[in-house]
């Protein structure tokens, strides 16, 4: 399964439910939604009251990323307002194999994530325990920075990883995303690609359609 997940991030939050709504006209099936802390990351991006409100009028793939110390705090709260996935950073949980299996029992796919110096090592071990693993790209707390390409090579360790184990796991990558870098992503065996800057920066219809595109090529 491959899907372009835009990611809200980059939406013009003025019209936040318009935008989504073009996506699910463009075929759109996940949406990615970033959540930061101030404290995992250095920005601030948005929380539970917003994901609750896009819920009610959206039928898309809630595929929520967040970037927050300590996520197992907020797990069920994520899952109440529509989260439909959680993906938690490696680096940011006290016991990561808890919280996957906190996820897990809240009843929506699992995701782990690792950032940019992270190796894959680190998670190796927990691949039957999840449904996806996000590779960042970038340092994880903006948008619209430049492909980290070192990164390539973590997306193929994994490929390789998951072909060897004959396991059922998505990879996800997230950040810096553009023509160039949608190809290096697929080639290594991303399948699951985030695009923030890529698919809003200029007008949404045509940034969709051509994103897509590039990735269905
Ligand atoms: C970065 C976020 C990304 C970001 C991607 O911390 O997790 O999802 O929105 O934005 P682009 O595609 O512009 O790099
Ligand atoms: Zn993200």
């Amino acid at each position: 399964m491959y899907q372009l997940c835009p990611s809200i991030l980059s939406a013009d939050f003025n019209r936040l439910g318009e935008q989504i709504k073009i996506l699910e006209e463009e075929g759109i099936e996940w949406l990615h939604i970033d959540v930061m802390d101030g404290d995992f990351v250095p920005s601030i991006s948005f929380g539970m009251p917003v994901i609750k409100s896009i819920r009610k009028e959206s039928k898309l793939f809630f595929d929520v990323h967040l970037m927050v110390t300590e996520p197992e705090r907020y797990i069920r709260d994520f899952v109440d307002c529509g989260a439909d996935s959680i993906t938690v950073h490696a680096e940011a949980c006290e016991d990561l194999e808890r919280t996957i299996e906190q996820i897990r029992e809240a009843g929506v796919k699992v995701g782990v994530s690792i950032k940019p110096a992270t190796p894959v090592n680190d998670i190796s071990h927990m691949l039957e325990d999840v449904d996806m693993v996000l590779v960042m790209t970038v340092q994880p707390g903006f948008g619209g920075q430049k492909y980290m390409e070192e990164c390539t090579e973590k997306i193929q360790e994994l490929r390789d990883l998951i072909q060897d184990e004959d396991l059922n796991v998505d990879i996800q990558v997230d950040g810096g995303i553009n023509d160039e870098t949608m190809e290096t992503v697929l080639k290594a065996g991303a399948n699951l690609v985030v695009a923030g800057s890529y698919v809003f920066k200029d007008d949404l219809v045509s940034g969709v359609r051509h994103a897509k595109k590039r990735m269905n090529e």
